[in-house]
């Protein structure tokens, strides 16, 4: 478990969250490290031997979609059972248990969903100095109607008559309901009581830990090679930029181009940030003209994407060209991995990869590169190694961390942006003169959310330009200009998105300020479509 802090003797190392499908494996591991303790997420496939050379300091099994009753229901290895590890079952974790171990999961035809009464029958370590009734969460179709051999039932609910249950000595726990969710009353206090008198961890895992073992891990895998960092004004890039930066110094180059369909101030931005305040060596690739030139003419887009993503990697070919050749390194950065007879002096590349897509991609190898990360992604015969610091890191364990290297609270909080900029927010051509009035128009609608509040509570806000023109009239005159549409989405993780209910008096300043202050528009309108049926983004 190096890398993520606290490994050693055997029960020192990450509590494992186990995976039973959907999302709630993710939400627990964030809470256990809200508590402090380091938490990981590994499939429901993986053996006990596997679990057992991560050391695990305890075990959760998570809820899932399935219902142990049905076939084919995940399950694990019954031999976790016997590792000596605790073990906390939640929801459908605490069924599995109960099932594998004896005991009985009925399909009693009432289930519970959402705020329900819970009395603790018996006391448990876990529910240290509860109220005998609290409020908890549940969301299941099944119950556990009969304890497994040496077990006992700690709490009851109206439909779930064994809500919660354990066997002490064994240090195995089962409980019914979330305790991951926010509306169990006492839901985090359980967590602790597991992690903390169960597993006997110590709540020593902070943002300051994950720095200091990040940037010990970076060193130990750079020695003194150069590296290169793609800046692209996104949180990511960002933190993980600034945590290298603290590992390796002038080692590292981090190269940002501007393909001038950036937001507006945003290059300024990372200028003053990495080169001002971190003083990082920065290569500031100006190439607007390249970009507009190479985007003359083409309405389509996904050729748009295309266009833009490749001479973005061609820019940043030549750059790391350059520079492995000025660091006395081989010249050619682009050749195969396989056929480079000395990697090592080819460098290092830095990329943003966050847990959640190492989790998704299934796969612990470093070298997937997100096809949505920078601009179109890098091509994966660059001859560099990757450097991924924040792979181990949810995202707002990664704007944490990028507080407390001291990165500007506007670019730890910035909302996400695509890699292909403002491009895909303009339908039809993208020209400088049409950049420059949706930039213009962006700014409005992100100062004026800013102003209202509301700019963390949303995933996203921004404007597009539509390829038309309408007819209006402003003072004595008859125009015909752009309109500019409002886009502004909530979501959790972009897969699914809401439209935003913004104040009326909010879209009305968004709306009289961009048609005051930016030329060529005349009409605003706003985008109330969901993910699905719409994407975020117009293109
Ligand atoms: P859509 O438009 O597919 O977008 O609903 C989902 C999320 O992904 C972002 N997005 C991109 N990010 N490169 C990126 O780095 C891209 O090409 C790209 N396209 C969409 C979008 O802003 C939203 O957050």
């Amino acid at each position: 478990m190096a890398g993520a802090g606290g490994a050693g003797e055997a029960g020192e190392g990450p509590v494992l969250v186990v995976d039973f499908g959907a999302q709630y494996a993710q939400l627990i591991a964030r809470r256990v490290r809200e508590a402090h303790v380091y938490s990981e997420i590994v499939p429901h496939t993986a053996t006990a031997s596997e679990l057992t050379d991560r050391r695990p300091a305890g075990i959760i099994l998570s809820g899932g979609p399935k219902s142990v009753n049905e076939a084919p229901a995940p399950t694990i290895d019954p031999a976790v059972y016997e590792m000596g590890v605790p073990i906390l079952g939640i929801c459908y974790g605490a069924q599995l248990l109960t099932l594998q171990l004896g005991g009985e999961v009925a399909r009693t035809g009432r289930g519970e969903y959402g705020r329900t009464p819970l009395t603790v029958t018996r006391p448990s370590p876990l529910f240290s100095d509860w109220p005998t009734d609290v409020e908890v969460w549940m969301s299941h179709g099944d119950a556990i109607t009969g304890v497994p051999e040496g077990f006992v039932a700690t709490a009851a609910s109206p439909d779930a008559p064994v809500a919660a249950l354990h066997h002490a000595e064994r240090g195995i726990y089962g409980v019914q309901f979330h305790p991951e969710v926010v509306h169990t009353e006492r839901g985090r206090d359980l967590l602790e009581r597991f992690l903390y008198d169960v597993c006997r961890c110590p709540p020593s895992w902070t943002h300051t830990s994950i720095i200091e073992t990040q940037v010990e891990a970076v060193r130990a895998q750079v020695g003194s090679s150069p590296v290169l960092c793609a800046l692209s004004g996104g949180v990511d890039s960002a933190v993980a930029a600034a945590l290298v930066h603290k590992a390796i110094g002038d080692q590292l180059t981090c190269v940002y181009v501007d393909t001038g369909l950036m937001r507006a101030h945003e290059s300024e931005q990372v200028e003053v940030t990495f080169r001002r305040q971190f003083h990082i060596d920065l290569v500031h690739v100006k190439a607007a003209d390249r970009f507009f030139e190479a985007l003359a003419g083409i309405t389509d887009p996904e050729t748009k994407r295309k266009v833009i993503g490749e001479l973005f990697i061609r820019i940043f070919e030549e750059v790391a060209r350059d520079l492995v050749a000025g660091q006395g390194g081989p010249v050619d950065a682009t050749r195969s991995r396989a056929g480079a007879p000395d990697r090592e002096a080819a460098g290092y590349l830095v990329q943003g990869t966050l847990y959640p897509d190492v989790i998704e991609s299934g796969s612990d190898s470093a070298a997937t590169i997100k096809s949505h990360h920078n601009v179109g992604g890098l091509p994966d015969d660059l001859a560099f190694d990757l450097v991924e610091p924040l792979r181990l890191l949810f995202k707002d364990e990664v704007r944490a961390v990028g507080e407390e290297l001291g990165l500007p609270h506007d670019i730890v909080w910035r909302q996400p942006f695509p890699g292909p900029g403002l491009a895909v927010r303009i339908v039809g051509e993208v020209t400088p003169e049409r950049a420059d009035i949706l930039r213009a128009a962006d700014a409005i609608v992100v100062e004026e959310v800013r102003r209202a509040g509301l700019y963390r509570d949303l995933w996203q806000s921004f404007a597009v330009l539509p390829a038309i023109r309408t007819v209006g009239v402003m003072g004595d005159g008859r125009t015909y200009a752009y309109p500019i549409v409002i886009r502004a989405v909530t979501s959790d993780d972009a897969m699914t998105a809401d439209w935003a209910r913004l104040p009326y008096d909010l879209l009305e300043r968004i709306s009289a300020r961009i048609i005051n202050e930016v030329d060529g528009v005349n009409r605003v309108a706003l985008d109330i479509t969901s993910k699905p049926p719409g994407t975020i983004e117009w293109e």
